[in-house]
């Protein structure tokens, strides 16, 4: 066995966007408070860690993605007595707490980028990337994330500063040491309040081509800034230095967002050796998947083709295997939800899809995460107008592509809106079918999704076979059997259209894992002449021969 024990390869990690939590004081937004709540809850799924999105001071221009302070609690959230009572309750049950870092970009409203902009001599104007115009146009063509521009203006410095994402959120500039220093001194001042790690926001763009070229035209008017700004030139380094001054100083656990990471980069930024990052998340299997199909951009209304996935996932499981550490995922904030793009939300197959799109991931190598709702098995939303949408990816998408460009039409935006947009994993939480879906007394920040009545955690923990205690089963067998963990991982019928299966092989012992993607019955003999102990499953009977509709099954022999 060529991987080294560490405990956030052995646990399960739970993912609360707090905005969408739980409200503990009905003003509609969650927060720190409802969090607090909700522990014993998050305690009973049997995960290890949590990740809790930013909840910084922010003006929540991308809901709390662009921070104005990164020592303060935001507003809305509460204050930093209430920080610390969580860390502190959540310890009490053996909970760790893991932060959001985002130091790819700050706020516009930080007051680093107040002083940066004050003047071109002031000390902070080069913590951003600010650039003299170009024949009197932007300095390159590069298209932000949320749509339109890269660069954004300023009048009185006569200059455009970067912002990959909207322009409240200018890009901190990494070449200058100084704001190295701030970021290390502000994580390592987290890492002394006791936290547990850091989920590192977009951490793979902290580095830029210096020489700013244009990027590939995309369908609009603008050029894709993807191969400048993901694993630019100098990231590992300045992760390697983010490692000696900070990381390995604590027992703590990072992961870094790595957008635009291929498998190639992965073995360095999650190596075996630990000199920069724990693991990595990356977004072949999510975005990838959404590409593939697209209309536009990332915009589709094409569910993922199973035989592509799989030969994603099996590639990132075979391709880490004893030289670095992976992260499995199938939704998060930015992502729709689980079940209702792998699997099938129907009533008649929500239930069971959602058991099987788990196990088919939580037998895999890496350490498994799990989005607020995913365990209960909740579902995209329906957006009937633009007017319904909270997300700036969202809202910008739908200014450029559809009202200025004529690209797409509304219709065919607002149902790729149903598929893919961020804002289906965004609706609060579904504690209970009374007001609100319990989520707060008050008036939500945005809608619930009106299936609550059906799906809530209330409802789940009544009734022993769903989704929440089967989650609690998965998670529970990853504790017990190290070969869950740690064992080498074999794919199987690679060429099937319907199975998605595999082992993990560890000390002369093998878990074979099946997982039929269709609503139809599909032949499989894998478990025909198996001896063994059944370790799971999702259906009540098995036919010999066969996999149910959406059946899984995991057994040790
Ligand atoms: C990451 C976050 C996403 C955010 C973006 C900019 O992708 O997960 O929510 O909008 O970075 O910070
Ligand atoms: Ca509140």
């Amino acid at each position: 066995m060529s991987d080294k024990r560490a405990w956030w390869k052995e646990a399960v990690i739970y993912q609360i966007y707090p905005r969408s939590f739980a409200d503990s004081n009905g003003d509609g937004i969650g927060d720190l408070n409802g969090i607090i709540g909700k522990l014993d809850y998050v305690k009973k799924l049997g995960v290890d860690v949590i990740w809790l999105n930013p909840i910084y001071k922010s003006p929540n221009d991308d809901n709390g993605y662009d921070i104005a302070d990164y020592r303060g609690i935001m507003d809305e959230f509460g204050t930093m007595e209430d920080f610390e009572r969580l860390l502190k309750e959540a310890h009490a049950r053996g909970l760790k707490i893991i932060m959001d870092l985002v130091v790819n970009h700050t706020s516009d409203e930080n007051a680093w980028f107040v002083e940066s902009r004050k003047s071109k001599d002031n000390p902070y104007h080069d913590f951003y990337i600010w650039k003299d115009p170009v024949d009197g146009h932007e300095p390159n063509n590069w298209e932000s994330w949320f749509s339109g521009s890269a660069w954004q203006y300023d009048e009185k410095l006569g200059q455009y500063y970067l912002h990959c994402f909207s322009k409240k959120q200018p890009d901190l500039n990494w070449e200058n040491p100084k704001v190295r220093d701030e970021v290390f001194d502000m994580m390592n001042w987290w890492c002394r309040k006791g936290i547990d790690g850091f989920r590192m926001d977009v951490i793979s763009m902290i580095s830029k081509d210096q020489s700013f070229p244009d990027g590939p035209l995309k369908d609009g008017l603008y050029g894709d800034l993807a191969p400048y700004v993901c694993n630019g030139p100098r990231v590992h380094e300045y992760l390697q230095e983010m490692n000696q001054r900070v990381l390995s100083k604590y027992d703590i656990m990072s992961v870094g967002e790595a957008a635009g990471v291929t498998l190639e980069q992965a073995l360095h930024y999650a190596n075996n050796e630990e000199t920069e990052l724990g693991m990595v998340f990356h977004f072949e299997h999510t975005d990838g998947c959404m590409q593939q199909d697209a209309i536009i951009g990332k915009w589709t209304k094409t569910p993922p083709r199973l035989p592509y996935l799989r030969s994603i996932l099996n590639k990132w499981q075979t391709g880490l295997e004893g030289k670095a550490w992976g992260s499995l995922y199938w939704d998060n904030h930015d992502q729709p939800r689980a079940v209702s793009r792998f699997g099938n939300d129907s009533p008649k197959w929500r239930v069971r899809s959602a058991k099987m799109i788990a196990t088919c991931l939580h037998f895999q190598k890496g350490t498994p995460y799990v989005y607020q709702g995913e365990e209960i098995g909740m579902t995209n939303m329906h957006f009937s107008s633009v007017e319904d949408c909270n997300d700036i990816e969202e809202k910008n998408a739908y200014r450029q592509y559809v009202t200025e460009q004529h690209m797409i039409s509304s219709e065919d935006m607002l149902s790729c809106f149903d598929h893919v947009a961020r804002d289906n994993a965004r609706t609060p939480m579904q504690w209970n079918d009374g007001p609100e879906a319990g989520f707060t007394t008050g008036t939500p920040w945005f809608a619930v999704n009106p299936n609550y009545k059906e799906i809530n955690a209330e409802a789940a923990l009544k009734d022993p076979d769903s989704v929440f205690y089967y989650y609690q089963k998965l998670i529970a067998l990853r504790h017990k059997l190290p070969i869950m963990v740690y064992g080498t991982f074999e794919p199987l019928l690679e060429d099937s259209d319907s199975i998605y299966a595999y082992r993990r092989h560890m000390d002369g012992k093998t878990i074979t894992v099946a997982c039929n993607w269709t609503d139809q019955k599909v032949p499989c003999s894998l478990f025909d002449e198996l001896q063994g102990e059944e370790l799971i499953t999702n259906v009540d009977s098995h036919e010999k021969g066969f996999l149910l509709p959406y059946e899984a099954r995991a057994v040790l022999s």
